[in-house]
């Protein structure tokens, strides 16, 4: 159109101006709600938010910890009116137990935490489905919602797939190798064409303690993975979450988690097709044969980016026959080549190295070492791979890469072409033939980011990006129902930035190509993440994590400070309670879609 023809960015609205201070600020013209906060009660007889008196029993009736991944699902087809879906990834003990810290002699020290502060955290983790409504222009918690449901650390879930009941994934607590408790480290994550809530589990290997013979048969597995990190205190008090006590039990976490929310007593379950490592979402899409595909990104420096295609095809008439699509399909690893084309290389048992010679006796050695498969197909070692959006309007799929700082210049190669990528980059694959279930398809780099006015940065923003439009650190991102990109970032509050993550509209199309312009920013020591549009566009949901983490670096910012100063505790800013991550909904004042 005459717009685009012109360079103008196809996101209407007036740039934030980045920075940093205690709150968050949104676009002129527009209303940032806190819609769910930590605590907030889910139900009708849920106790409300105390954080002197918090027990697990109440946490597990409120909304958890440090909200990731948000997902809407409309119900009866309505924009205004649906199940709000929100992973809670981990917890921040120093930022949750008033008291725990102490700075003495400039050391920051945490107490060790009692079985009841372990306990809140298994509750605080995991997810939140919550019916929510828009009423008069503002959105609203339904707490008496007949689907509103908690899923933690200890809901029981079913192991599905190829690796199911499989000897590397029995317990002394399960023998069958299927039935296990909790979800861990949801970050990314999606919602299916079936309307299904899909839970990715990322950063496994911290909840994990004690000690692994080095000569035990999952030393290769879990050392791959970083197993055991026993940056949790739950050994402690639990044998499940100590490898010397309960080998097998990192094998069963790692996977992508399926809920279906139509049933709050439904057995959440994992789906082992889809390949064991640090899942950080699954975003799908349906393909023109009507194959699903669902993209998948492995955050971890030097690691893979994924993409699932199921055998069967989605039904969008019956439900019930799309229930069991993500069991059986097609695992696939990405090879970026030099000369623009990208393949897709299937992890299929028997298939070229996957075979007994290297250990993998059959599909369940190659799902749950999805890893060591890629690594012998030869992918392509990436940048920290994070979320990955296919578009539906353009065709393209967006990969975001969110930073590696230790890639040496030695091993640059076309689709990480920077050394010490400390402020990561994007980048869009075109799928061969438009279809997403191709093996082959072209890419190129959509956006180097980082400061474009520092040359050694080497970023490729447009030059009409504003000095607020530029961001580094890519990590969720969401496509509007227009078709349009936007991209929020997880690590710019430090003093390197001098400004906070953020959501950015980033153009994709025409002259503004590689435009940014910032809509939203977090307050200090949050990362963004969301972000999610209801189908009408006219909410973006995002989700403030971690409020006030790292703030230490920061003058008036110090940790302590969070009880100290009420000033800097989002988003009450009262004395009797702490910063508190939540989820925020943004919306036009006066109604209508955003940024149009
Ligand atoms: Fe949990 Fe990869 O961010
Ligand atoms: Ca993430
Ligand atoms: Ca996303
Ligand atoms: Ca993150």
């Amino acid at each position: 159109d005459e717009a685009r023809a012109n360079g103008a960015s196809a996101f209407t609205f007036e740039e934030v101006e980045a920075g940093v201070d205690a709150d968050h600020h949104v676009a002129a013209g527009y209303d940032a709600d806190v819609l769910l906060r930590w605590g907030d009660p889910l139900f009708t007889d849920a106790p409300d938010f105390d954080p002197l008196k918090q027990s697990a029993e109440s946490q597990a009736k409120q909304f958890g910890y440090n909200n990731d991944y948000v997902g809407f699902i409309p119900l009866e087809g309505s924009s205004d009116h649906g199940l709000l879906v929100v992973n809670h990834e981990y917890t921040n003990p120093h930022l949750m137990f008033p008291g725990i810290v102490t700075i003495a002699e400039g050391k920051v020290k945490q107490a060790p935490l009692t079985k009841e502060q372990v306990d809140i955290e298994l509750a605080a983790h995991g997810g939140t489905i919550v019916e929510i409504r828009k009423d008069n222009g503002k959105w609203q918690v339904v707490r008496d919602g007949k689907l509103n449901r908690r899923v933690t650390v200890n809901t029981e879930m079913q192991l599905t797939g190829p690796a199911a009941g499989h000897d590397r994934l029995k317990t002394n607590a399960d023998a069958t190798g299927t039935k296990v408790f909790g979800t861990l480290n949801n970050c990314a994550g999606g919602v299916t064409p079936w309307g299904t809530y899909i839970m990715a589990e990322e950063n496994i290997h911290g909840y994990f303690g004690g000690e692994l013979p080095a000569d035990h048969p999952e030393a290769t597995n879990y050392k791959r993975l970083g197993i055991p990190e026993g940056s949790y205190e739950w050994s402690n008090f639990y044998d499940r979450f100590d490898v010397s006590k309960e080998p097998n039990e990192p094998n069963r976490f790692g996977w992508i988690v399926e809920v279906d929310v139509n049933d709050p007593n439904s057995l959440p379950k994992k789906r082992t097709a889809l390949g064991r490592f640090k899942h950080e979402g699954a975003e799908s899409i349906v393909a023109k044969d009507g194959r699903v595909v669902f993209y998948l990104g492995d955050d971890e420096r030097f690691d893979y980016v994924y993409k699932f295609v199921t055998k069967g095809t989605f039904n969008p008439n019956d439900r019930a026959a799309n229930m069991d699509l993500l069991d059986e399909g097609t695992l696939y690893v990405a090879k970026f080549a030099e000369d623009g084309s990208v393949e897709w290389l299937p992890l299929v048992h028997g298939e070229g190295p996957l075979t007994a010679a290297n250990g993998f006796q059959s599909q369940a050695d190659v799902v749950i070492e999805a890893r060591r498969a890629g690594d012998l197909l030869g992918a392509t070692k990436m940048d920290r791979p994070e979320d990955v959006q296919p578009n539906g309007t353009n065709g393209k799929v967006y990969v975001m890469l969110t930073n590696n700082t230790k890639r040496k210049e030695d091993q640059v190669d076309a689709a990480n072409p920077r050394a010490e990528n400390a402020f990561g980059h994007i980048i869009e694959i075109a799928e061969d033939g438009g279809d997403f279930t191709a093996t082959r398809g072209t890419w190129e780099v959509l956006l180097k980011c980082g400061d474009p006015s520092v040359a050694e940065v080497g970023a490729s923003f447009s030059t009409a990006t504003t000095a607020n439009g530029w961001f580094g650190m890519p990590d969720n991102c969401a496509i509007d129902a227009a078709g349009r990109l936007w991209v929020s970032t997880d690590g710019n509050s430090n003093k390197a930035t001098g400004r906070t993550d953020g959501l950015w509209a980033v153009d994709t199309e025409g002259e503004a190509r590689a435009t940014s312009k910032l809509f939203y920013r977090v307050p200090v020591g949050a990362e963004m993440c969301g972000p999610l549009f209801t189908p009408n566009d006219e909410t973006a949901f995002v989700a403030v994590q971690h409020p006030g983490d790292g703030g230490e670096d920061w003058d008036g910012f110090g940790r302590a400070s969070y009880y100290e100063d009420p000033s800097t505790r989002w988003p009450d800013f009262k004395p009797d309670l702490p910063v508190r991550p939540s989820v925020v909904a943004i919306t036009k004042q006066g109604g209508g879609k955003i940024a149009v």
